[in-house]
């Protein structure tokens, strides 16, 4: 790529190793707080879908119309997936409208209120409306949380930062699953197991009030002054002249400033396609290349390659979600040092030979001949355990690239007119493909086995890694602004980009 990245007021890539003084991690404690703040989003989007599957056990005995009728338990369980589609679209369009606090505080008010009615519910029909209301608290969250951290983090961390709220979200899955393993004896706890979650969600909601704006989308909004002493909190002063610099820069070439684009822009500008098409395929291919058949079926999996028990099942899949937040924190440090590509794509190699290990331990078991020479028994166990390296192997590479990226260049590679819609819709995206994955998996396992079904997800691993390896740019270390020129030298050229859609609406 030969595009000159350099920006008014900054000396552009070449900031890497001049003189500029660059933060670390932990360099800026307001930075990471704001972080934390806004990964709790992340921690209830984890909580609340893991933990729906343990909950169902009790719900089943409590309530007999849903023991005996799989639909309705399937619907109490893909109704947080299917408010969590319709949060995202909308929560796109909430998010450019209103800003990155108000659409905090609407996820905090329908996740508080969706605990509850759960919890309150005297019958599956308030449990699915409470999944409903809860989905779409996770829908909202999945597009703010990472576009509001983004905004403020000095794009040298900025990867390490979004990323921060993966592991938000899988730490919420691995304490759900410990939730699910404490609660195994204990019927009629599942109120409990639902309902709690509505406290994270209330200490969100009382921290946003405190908590400012996104400096980038005050700025854009005309509220210039007050983004400019939020970044006062973030940056020492030459660096604060600097990004204000940038961000007047990009004022100039926004669509028009501080004025919401529309959806169809999205399709009429070529360089807006083109980072859609890019940030919607890493979102796809993260759910097509089979995280959720590990994350919802873990137990299923373990209890198909032989172990039997229904404990060391749970405690298994427990160690899985233990290793997957383990790995978004790899993830964390790797993701500004190597990049998102170099990240992602060793993520992908490693998935696919992990999948091929886990087809082959099933495809091997169930063929007859394969262990008949050797003590069957004996035979079998191993290839079990072979299966659960598989297993481990997978989460290893997965978690810290294939978890974090599509959620890191989705919050870095769109114009700020477009940032929430786009990024709303690529989540859509995630959500819609996480759905399908979850209703499709055992169905596809019961037509052409375990063995054949992990296959098939391998062959979507290798797509995925051309895909990224053809598609997906570097957006390491660049600011905003540099992301933005990159777009528009692939679209090569100005027509139809953005900025003539706002002289034609001008
Ligand atoms: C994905 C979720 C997934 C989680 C598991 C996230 O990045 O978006 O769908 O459940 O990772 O680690």
């Amino acid at each position: 790529m030969t595009i000159d990245l350099s920006m008014p007021g900054s000396s552009g890539l070449l900031d890497a190793a001049g003189g500029r003084k660059h933060m670390n991690f932990f360099s800026n404690s307001y930075v990471l707080a704001l972080t934390g703040a806004a990964g709790i989003g992340g921690f209830l989007f984890g909580y609340d879908t893991g933990v729906i599957s343990g909950a169902l056990l009790y719900i089943r005995d409590e309530f007999p119309a849903v023991k005996d009728n799989y639909f309705l338990q399937e619907t109490i369980v893909s109704m947080a997936l299917v408010g969590a589609m319709l949060g995202a679209a909308g929560g796109g369009w909430i998010n450019d409208t209103y800003g990155r606090r108000k659409s905090t505080l609407v996820a905090d008010v329908l996740f508080a209120l969706g605990s509850l009615v759960m919890c309150a519910s005297r019958g599956p029909n308030m449990l699915i409306l409470g999944r409903l209301l809860v989905g779409l608290g996770v829908g909202i969250a999945s597009v703010t949380a990472p576009v509001y951290i983004a905004e403020a983090a000095p794009s040298e961390i900025r990867g390490g930062l979004v990323s921060t709220n993966v592991l938000m979200i899988t730490g919420g899955q691995f304490f759900s699953y410990l939730i699910n393993l404490g609660f195994t004896e204990v019927p009629g706890t599942w109120r409990w197991m639902l309902g709690v979650a509505a406290v994270p969600a209330v200490v969100q909601f009382v921290l946003m009030l405190f908590l400012p704006e996104s400096p980038r989308w005050l700025y854009w909004k005309d509220e210039k002054a007050k983004a400019i002493s939020v970044l006062e909190k973030i940056y020492d002063s030459d660096r604060l002249e600097e990004e204000v610099e940038l961000l007047a820069s990009s004022s100039m070439h926004e669509f028009q400033s501080g004025c919401t684009g529309s959806y169809l822009d999205i399709f009429k500008s070529k360089e807006l396609r083109l980072a859609f098409y890019a940030g919607a395929g890493l979102q796809a291919f993260q759910q097509f290349t089979g995280i959720n058949t590990v994350m919802y079926y873990s137990p299923t999996i373990v209890q198909m390659a032989g172990f039997t028990s229904n404990r060391l099942a749970l405690l298994l899949s427990l160690v899985v979600a233990g290793m997957n937040a383990a790995g978004t924190i790899v993830g964390i440090y790797l993701i500004d040092r190597c990049g998102r590509r170099r990240l992602a794509l060793t993520s992908l190699s490693g998935v696919v030979v992990s999948l091929v290990i886990l087809a082959m331990a099933f495809i091997l078991q169930s063929s007859s001949s394969f262990c008949l020479n050797t003590l069957n028994s004996t035979c079998q166990g191993a290839l079990g355990w072979f299966a659960v390296a598989g297993l481990a192997l997978y989460i290893a590479f997965f978690s810290p690239g294939m978890g974090p990226v599509p959620w890191a260049v989705n919050s870095e590679i769109y114009p700020e007119a477009y940032r929430g819609m786009c990024g709303g819709m690529s989540a859509t995206v995630n959500w819609v493909s996480n759905l399908i994955v979850a209703q499709t998996f055992l169905s596809i396992v019961g037509w052409v086995g375990t063995g054949l079904t992990f296959l098939i997800i391998a062959g979507i691993a290798v797509l995925a890694f051309i895909f990224v390896a053809f598609y997906v740019p570097e957006t390491k270390g660049l600011s905003f602004e540099q992301v933005e020129l990159l777009w528009k030298e692939r679209a090569g050229g100005n027509q139809g980009s953005y900025q003539s859609l706002s002289v034609a609406a001008a």
